[in-house]
């Protein structure tokens, strides 16, 4: 309890949607489990909470002020406007979209021919751009590799300038998306912690104390 009164968190969480045509869309398999349940631990330790989610069908843990989002670039902006106004911690559980259609059919593609091509673009690295903002919070990222996890998640942490990175080994099947447990090894510079597995709950709680005190 109390050990993140009077702090703002925001966290981003599920997966973005990007739309094809006004029925089709692109996503991923991130279920939002693991940032509601940081969301819900956060509030519980007295923070207030910003939860920016996409599509996830997850009910808003209690004290905890939600924001829908669908698309990347929808996401993107509803997290740097809360950087702006000003947040302590941000938290990056979302798997983000890597790439969106380039364009958007007004209409419902109609079937064609054999073959049809579809071009997609670059999406906005929203946590890279959260932790080179003027206003900076603690920036903590996620990492879900399959392989040479700990190797990739050293990259990430340097190369998007973040304070921590949690990854997690989804390669297996009883950890990571849309289970109800994770294992995570939380990273930051100059150390590291394993979580070792639990349900989300629990990895949330340790989570959060981890961050509580890194980032004071
Ligand atoms: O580069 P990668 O997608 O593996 O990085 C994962 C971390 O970066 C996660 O914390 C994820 O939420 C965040 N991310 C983001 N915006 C993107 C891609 C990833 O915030 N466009």
């Amino acid at each position: 309890y109390d050990l993140l009164t009077g702090k703002h968190l925001v966290i981003t969480a599920g997966p973005t949607r990007e739309p094809i045509d006004p029925v089709r869309y692109l996503t991923n398999k991130s279920s939002g489990k693991m940032g509601f349940a940081l969301a819900q631990a956060a509030a519980e330790a007295g923070a207030r909470v910003t939860l920016i989610a996409g599509p996830v069908a997850l009910d808003t843990p209690n004290r905890v002020n939600r924001i829908d989002v669908v698309r990347a670039e929808d996401m993107h902006e509803a997290s740097l406007k809360a950087v702006e106004e000003g947040c302590d911690i941000f938290i990056a559980t979302a798997a983000v979209a890597d790439y969106r259609p380039t364009v958007t059919a007004d209409h419902k593609i109609k079937k064609s021919t054999e073959e049809i091509h579809l071009t997609l673009v670059k999406n906005p690295d929203i946590i890279a751009a959260v932790a080179c903002h003027a206003k900076r919070p603690f920036t903590v990222g996620f990492a879900a590799e399959t392989q040479d996890v700990i190797e990739y998640a050293q990259g990430k942490l340097k190369s998007k300038k973040l304070d921590m990175i949690a990854t997690n080994d989804v390669s297996g099947t009883n950890v990571g998306f849309n289970s109800d447990n994770n294992a995570l090894t939380v990273i930051w510079p100059g150390g590291h912690k394993v979580l070792p597995l639990a349900s989300k709950a629990q990895i949330a709680k340790q989570l959060i104390e981890l961050i509580a005190i890194r980032q004071s």
